[in-house]
């Protein structure tokens, strides 16, 4: 009967170590987890404030760099040799492409700093806005769009604009060199309710082993020449979808189309 007793005793006194070592390895995990994100977070606000000042800072002396060189291409017309000529424009095309950089981080350090306002919002009517305004800067492109009608929910309407914005002019770019392109906006439900939004096309798509990269700023999965672009839009709608508490990721091939999808939990 002792014997039985302090056997007992002993399991329960092994449960409670386990117990606590485990609870003690939890919290440990927990803290470095804590650790981690704030480490992010701050890493994010750097990125941000830094964005906002770099776009505000450059802007005067990048506006003066395009201005003389489009005087001095125009007053240079009959004096200046073919060379000259060619040097001139590639200032003015690098300070282009500056001042797309310059842009895409403003818009950043903005949606990270905006005011979140929810309010209902129609997807399927932005997406379609988005769309004509694509179609009408490129009018020879013959692209099929296909977008569910009537997805509404309760967001921040100014902010899915701009998230909207990028995966679609995402789409509509990677798909540039299909003969019949290919974009659609749709959702699903979960087995759990979650609606889940996809934005897909069949375009040039990317490798995923690579995909670990998408959303990191500046990071790049196709050379400048072949498409061109800042490296900034998804980690702008990353950011959005997480002010709304929700996810993205993304599924491709190469050379087989892209699919992102994003959640917003409501
Ligand atoms: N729809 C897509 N199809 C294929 N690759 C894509 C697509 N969307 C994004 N990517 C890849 O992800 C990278 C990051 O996207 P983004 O931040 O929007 O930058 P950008 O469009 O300026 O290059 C792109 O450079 C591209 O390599
Ligand atoms: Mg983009």
């Amino acid at each position: 009967m002792l014997k039985a007793l302090a056997n007992t005793t002993s399991v329960a006194m092994e449960n409670v170590r386990v117990y606590s070592e485990l609870e003690q390895r939890v919290k440990e995990r927990t803290a470095q987890l804590e650790r981690a994100n704030a480490r992010l977070e701050e890493a994010n606000r750097e990125l941000e404030s830094f964005g906002h000042a770099v776009s505000h800072d450059l802007a005067a002396p990048l506006r003066s760099i395009r201005g003389f060189a489009q005087m001095a291409l125009k007053e240079g017309e009959t004096t200046l040799n073919e060379r000259g000529r060619q040097y001139l424009a590639i200032v003015q095309s690098s300070a282009r492409q500056m001042r797309e950089v310059m842009d895409d981080l403003l818009r950043l350090s903005q949606v990270a700093r905006a005011e979140f306002k929810k309010e209902q919002v129609d997807l399927s009517r932005l997406a379609q806005e988005i769309i004509k305004q694509l179609s009408a800067h490129s009018p020879d492109r013959i692209v099929d769009v296909q977008i569910t009608e009537g997805m509404e929910v309760e967001a921040d309407s100014g902010l899915l604009r701009i998230a909207l914005e990028n995966l679609l002019s995402n789409a509509w770019k990677y798909t540039a060199k299909r003969a019949s392109a290919r974009i659609e906006f749709g959702k699903m439900t979960q087995p759990d309710g979650l609606q889940v939004y996809c934005v897909r096309d069949n375009g040039a798509g990317f490798d995923m082993k690579q995909a670990g990269h998408l959303f990191q700023p500046f990071k790049r999965l196709h050379r400048q020449d072949e498409f061109p672009g800042t490296g900034i839009g998804l980690t702008t709608v990353q950011r959005i979808i997480q002010r709304h508490g929700g996810w993205v990721w993304a599924e491709a091939q190469v050379e087989n189309g892209a699919a992102f999808y994003f959640t917003l939990p409501q």
